[in-house]
């Protein structure tokens, strides 16, 4: 049975009486099959899992999607009832910051301004700052987040390393539609033509994928030839990272991360590959802004 809580006392009492391994996903409401997935590797690795449903108002700028992102309860809560949840903690704003909001954050340091960072000015501070408050509250042994926002799972995972919290950071890949759209809350903001065009962010990361037996530099023109090649996108930033430190790859790079942020009408897509490069065939540039986006270099992590 899936148990509902509202308020820190009932969340208190109930994550009280699970036993065992406990894991946490924290949403922010709108579930679709990507949160449905983490819930299931979740139910694999732990023995309850809390899911908490909180729309942050912290992490979304003046002008961001906040008033429109979808609310979503009633579905939410059957989703977590099909996939086995034991206890979902869905706050209000004034649960979590009965203050007020707080003005005491958590820094994301350098890694938090670039790419999203330099699109989304504040907005990783915001999200660190709520992340490690459900932390706290939720008391978890697991936490889980998706791929899909590498850039957010990174720095959770430097902030947990960092700040010494006792809690296992766990990556999960990201689902996919059948046609390749990464599954995202704010794929229903998308019209049937803005569909068609949010297609191409993933064609580039697949044509980028499969010239990593090139180089960086094959790698970003694959990829930059996708996009320039669909009108209807507006490409924030297109780049390829070493995904251990997040510096841009160079000699030691084994493993590289290319991502991707567009707009496609009102809304702002992410999305992103995990790549392997060939060691002799690394090279210089390693990151390229497709339109009129400024250089992105990202400092090294971890
Ligand atoms: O990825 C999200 O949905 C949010 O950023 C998170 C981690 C739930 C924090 O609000």
């Amino acid at each position: 049975m899936t148990a509902l809580v509202m308020d820190r006392t009932g969340l208190r009492e109930a994550r009280s009486a699970l036993a065992g391994r406990v894991a946490v996903v924290m949403t922010m409401g709108a579930l679709h099959e990507g949160h449905a997935e983490l819930v299931r590797v979740a139910r694999r690795r732990a023995d309850a899992v809390v899911v908490t449903v909180f729309l942050n108002p912290l992490q979304f700028a003046p002008g961001e999607d906040l008033d429109r992102y979808p609310k979503t309860l009633d579905a939410d809560l059957e989703i977590c009832r099909r996939e086995g949840v034991d206890l979902v903690f869905a706050p209000t704003p004034d649960v979590v910051y009965p203050a007020g909001e707080p003005d005491v954050r958590v820094s994301a340091g350098p890694l938090g301004d670039v790419l999203e960072g330099t699109h989304r000015p504040g907005h990783f501070d915001g999200v660190l700052t709520v992340v490690a408050k459900l932390l706290h509250l939720t008391r978890p042994d697991i936490a889980l987040f998706g791929e899909k926002d590498a850039q957010q799972l990174a720095l959770i995972r430097h902030m947990v390393d960092s700040l010494d919290f006792p809690v296992e950071v766990i990556g999960v890949p990201t689902v996919r539609e059948a046609d390749g759209l990464a599954m995202s809350s704010r794929n229903t903001y998308l019209t049937d033509d803005d569909r068609v065009v949010a297609l191409a962010l993933h064609r580039a990361l697949e044509a980028g994928a499969a010239q990593a037996a090139g180089g960086a530099p094959a790698v970003l023109a694959a990829a930059l030839g996708v996009l320039d090649g669909e009108p209807g996108l507006g490409v924030d930033y297109l780049a390829l990272v070493d995904d251990a430190t997040w510096a841009d790859v160079g000699e030691s790079t084994t493993a590289a991360r290319l991502l991707v942020a567009a707009r496609v009408g009102t809304t702002r897509l992410i999305d992103n590959v995990s790549l392997a490069l060939i060691p002799s065939a690394r090279q210089e540039p390693t990151s390229a802004p497709p339109t009129s986006a400024p250089p992105t270099s990202a400092p090294s992590v971890g």
